[in-house]
């Protein structure tokens, strides 16, 4: 630290001299984010409320009035009535406090969960945090968890199965309706990580999927308004079905405005709610439609042009997430397209290039990418 401070115009300068070494999503270049640039009124609201508390509510009432708001929409929208939840740092404490609930609830001796083989990474730190041994259930021929694998993978000690609505590799959604019959049948938490597709899927207009709170063995839900929900980052969500879980999971707080906690964050910014809560507002469920749509065009668009060059696609989308190889090194395409500028990822478990459509990825760059790629992959 210097000894005198800095005036504001310096340190000013100086952050911004800093800033523009982070790429820009307006460029249309970040093709492998599952965040996106926040709606406008996000960034006004994230303002608005920046020095408020989620963890200490009864000093910030209004910022806790919003937070409550913005999970009974999205319990709403996933069709939860009498739901409790919390905005948290993101889908992996979203995961987390769904797993810990599970885990208290069940209280077995050597507590295992199900994992589909395609489970978000952050099963892994949660497995290893809370001492959970995961099981893994393979995947059928789409990449979607095989029910019967996760059938033969239940024991006595299983405190959980989760499913994936939206998985972060190719997007698929995993048959959560399978997950709901075997988990009723063995007495068992059914968990949804629907973090990314959870604000994607009720706006898609040529498909529907049953994978919330409609089905009975649904317990919890992960959906970040941080992805898809456009809000300022951090904005995940976890839903309960029922308030009685909350006593599996609360904390006693001994010197602040609330008795107990129960995430897993203390101080947690109320700017996330604010944002999350404007977005839903400004948008409401036609918004909404309007850019999961676009991004799908966008996404046939992508899948079309890549066909057309004879890429394979590794999987059709069923969201907004193309994977595809190429015809030589797919790692090393990916490589390419990294120092051309080009922002994708390469994903080993399936060898594969990973593109993620989201709003901020407009026709015009899908179409630059496409006419770059075939040049690139000639080189
Ligand atoms: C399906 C899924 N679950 C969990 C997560 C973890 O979310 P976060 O990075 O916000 O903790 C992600 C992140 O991309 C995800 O796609």
């Amino acid at each position: 630290m210097h000894a005198k401070g800095l005036s504001s115009k310096t340190v000013l300068a100086e952050l911004k001299r800093i800033s523009e070494k982070d790429r820009r999503y307006d460029d249309g270049k970040i093709l492998c984010s599952m965040c996106t640039k926040p709606h406008l009124l996000a960034e006004k609201a994230y303002r608005l409320f920046l020095s408020s508390n989620l963890g200490d509510p009864g000093l910030f009432p209004g910022s806790a009035q919003l937070e409550k708001e913005v999970i009974k929409e999205l319990a709403t929208l996933l069709h939860g009535e009498n739901c409790v939840g919390y905005l948290v740092s993101g889908g992996t404490e979203a995961n987390l406090m769904a797993l810990l609930a599970a885990r208290n609830m069940a209280r077995a001796s050597q507590s295992e969960v199900v994992l589909p083989e395609s489970a978000h990474f952050s099963f892994t730190k949660i497995c290893n945090l809370l001492n959970l041994k995961p099981v893994y259930a393979g995947l059928d021929s789409s990449f979607r968890v095989d029910s019967s694998s996760v059938e033969k993978c239940i024991s006595k000690n299983t405190v959980a199965i989760v499913g994936t609505a939206g998985t972060a590799e190719l997007g698929v959604i995993d048959p959560i309706d399978e997950l709901s019959h075997i988990a009723l049948e063995h007495n068992v938490w059914l968990h949804v990580d629907a973090a990314f597709g959870g604000l994607v899927i009720p706006f898609l207009t040529n498909a529907k999927y049953n994978f919330d709170f409609n089905l009975e063995a649904v317990k919890s839900i992960t959906v970040d308004p941080h992805k898809m929900g456009m809000a300022a980052i951090p904005a995940g969500g976890i839903i309960f079905r029922d308030s009685k879980t909350l006593d599996f999971i609360k904390t006693e707080t001994p010197y602040l405005t609330d008795e107990f906690q129960y995430t897993f964050v203390g101080t947690r910014i109320g700017a996330s709610a604010a944002s999350a809560w404007a977005v839903f507002k400004s948008l409401g469920m036609g918004g909404f439609t309007k850019i999961v749509g676009n991004c799908m065009k966008t996404t046939r668009l992508l899948t079309d042009g890549l066909k057309n060059a004879s890429f394979k696609l590794v999987v059709e989308p069923t969201l907004n997430i193309v994977a595809f190889r190429s015809r030589q090194s797919t790692k090393h395409l990916a490589e390419k397209l990294w120092e051309r500028g080009w922002f994708v990822s390469y994903v080993p478990r399936y060898d594969c290039i990973r593109i993620v459509v989201m709003p901020h990825v407009k026709k015009r760059h899908a179409l630059a990418f496409l006419k770059d790629l075939i040049k690139i992959e000639k080189l």
